[in-house]
């Protein structure tokens, strides 16, 4: 089956009693064990809900196996949890969504986890490596630069050091890029973002093999993200368009950045699918398309100034859903970032991060033309 089809197909519970089409909805969070070895539980993440979403998103991913979290972050930071003990080692690139650099930041000294931020180039990531390391945490593209990591280089790396290798998949969605395939060990989501695509719903992922989801569903029984049937049937019904949005959502934001690149307004442009960008040859290589992300930096106006002036486009936190948005990631995504490293990672105070929607893009170039120019 190809993927827009395994979107649609894959996965789902049957309805063997009335025959619907449709995942039916199992509401309880009590069920009974007389008679069966099975406890179903929604903490245990084995009720029907989930498993029908997991399955989809499995084959999406080409995993063996998953879980279905309340939000990113509760896939991510229970990821870690589940995978560094204390005394051990994270290489962790800097560039990755503020939230999962905080995270790292506040808590893994706590607990006695050390840890080296790098660059995003395999060689510095290979260089950071001690001998008690035992993850690589990467993103790509990142946010909100659109850097691209070399996945193979980084899986082949893991592989060679005895280090398991986990990435951020968010920006890219399983329509544009597989890690998996590519031999990188756990695949995270903010199913929050393109999974759910509709702004209307929180959830996460963690995909991988059998034997490393076990361990990540026992941490997350403990620490308790789970993600409710509802939320679970609305994340399958969403999934069901998502080759169809993202399709849609990257051909639009190819051709802003070639519009915001030829524009005399606009200082700088990050997009994997422009030539001119440094990841470009990763990106076609190991990418099927280069994402519906871009950010910019528009001259001579501040952030917020371009922002107000926008008559379609909103200023809104978070990304991926059907609706172009925007926001300046130094007071949004990387707030919580200092100002030496947004510095250092070039995250200025005025550059801008678009998320594209699958709006008829004439009418986007248009609110993005009589901004930059008005
Ligand atoms: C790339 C990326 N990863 C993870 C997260 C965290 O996801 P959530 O907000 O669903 O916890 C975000 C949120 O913006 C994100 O952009």
């Amino acid at each position: 089956m190809h993927i827009d089809t395994k979107c649609i197909h894959a996965g789902g519970f049957p309805d063997n009693q009335l025959k619907g089409i449709n995942t039916p909805v199992f509401t309880s969070s009590a069920y009974g064990y007389l008679d069966t070895d099975v406890r179903l539980y929604q903490r245990y993440f084995n009720t029907p809900n989930q498993e029908a979403v997991v399955n989809k998103l499995c084959e999406l991913e080409g995993a063996d196996d998953g879980v279905v979290f309340s939000s990113g972050m509760a896939a991510i930071s229970t990821v870690l949890l589940a995978l560094l003990n204390s005394g051990d080692h994270a290489v962790v690139q800097d560039e990755i969504y503020g939230g999962s650099h905080a995270f790292v930041e506040e808590h893994f000294s706590r607990l006695g986890i050390s840890f080296t931020l790098t660059g995003k180039e395999a060689q510095e990531i290979e260089e950071a490596i001690k001998p008690n390391t035992r993850t690589i945490y990467i993103e790509s593209p990142t946010n909100p630069l659109l850097n691209v990591v070399d996945l193979s280089a980084i899986a082949e790396i893991g592989r060679r050091r005895g280090i398991l290798t986990i990435i951020d998949n968010t920006f890219a969605t399983p329509i544009n890029q597989n890690p998996l395939k590519l031999g990188i060990d756990v695949v995270l989501h903010s199913g929050t973002k393109y999974l759910g695509g509709h702004s209307d719903l929180y959830c996460g992922a963690a995909l991988a093999n059998k034997e490393l989801t076990a361990r990540i569903r026992k941490t997350a029984a403990h620490l308790g993200g789970s993600l409710n049937a509802m939320s679970c049937y609305l994340l399958e019904r969403s999934l069901k368009t998502l080759a169809i949005r993202i399709e849609r959502q990257t051909q639009n934001a190819f051709e802003i950045s070639k519009f915001l690149e030829s524009h005399s307004k606009v200082a700088r442009v990050n997009y994997p699918g422009l030539e001119s960008h440094p990841g470009h040859a990763i990106a076609r290589d190991q990418m099927s398309g280069y994402g519906a992300m871009l950010s910019f930096e528009p001259k001579d106006m501040t952030a917020q100034t371009f922002m107000k002036r926008l008559k379609l486009i909103k200023a809104a936190l978070s990304l991926g859903g059907v609706e172009t948005t925007i926001c300046d990631p130094a007071t949004t995504s990387h707030q919580k970032v200092s100002v030496e490293v947004r510095k250092r990672l070039g995250i200025s105070d005025n550059l801008l991060r678009l998320s594209v929607g699958i709006e008829n893009k004439d009418d986007l170039l248009e609110d993005l033309r009589q901004a930059l120019e008005s």
